[in-house]
């Protein structure tokens, strides 16, 4: 099986971006860990980040044939981007919303996603095991078929 990671705006930035929130593991370390925990499901990972929303828009499009499951921190897109959204329910690529930090814990504006009605569940304030975590799921969710 095959998983998409895709990273949004300022994710580029861990490891110096607000330590306090996020800590200080960076992005290319994030990603290490990610393809270690694959490894024992034999599950290819494609990992990807960008600051631009159309860019990640490009890309759930294109994951439609390639790519088994999405595993999505959209970083500040989550509260804003009708697009993702759209391009998550128009492609049907089952997708997993995950975030470092616990967003129901922070400003009531990171409290409401507008991609999770599209995403097949959450993984939420676990830090860089947020990713780790997300692998497993991700095999699960390719498994058991799970859509939202
Ligand atoms: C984040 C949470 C978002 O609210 C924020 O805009 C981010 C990172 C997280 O992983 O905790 O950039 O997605």
């Amino acid at each position: 099986m095959k998983i998409l990671f895709l990273n949004g705006p300022n994710l580029n930035l861990l490891g110096r971006r607000e330590p306090e929130v996020y800590g200080t593991t960076t992005l290319a370390d994030i990603e290490k860990q990610v393809r270690t925990a694959a490894e024992p499901f034999k599950a290819g990972i494609d990992f990807r980040q960008s600051n631009l929303e159309g860019e990640l828009v490009n890309w759930i499009q294109e994951a439609k044939g390639k790519f088994n499951v999405i595993v999505l921190n959209a970083a500040a897109y989550t509260h804003t981007s009708i697009a993702l959204r759209d391009a998550i329910a128009a492609v049907g690529v089952p997708t997993i919303e995950i975030h470092l930090s616990n967003v129901h814990a922070r400003e009531e504006f990171r409290h409401k996603s507008l991609i999770a009605p599209v995403c097949c569940g959450q993984i939420i304030g676990f830090g860089q095991k947020s990713y780790v975590l997300a692998v497993e799921a991700a095999v699960y969710v390719n498994g058991s078929k799970k859509s939202p």
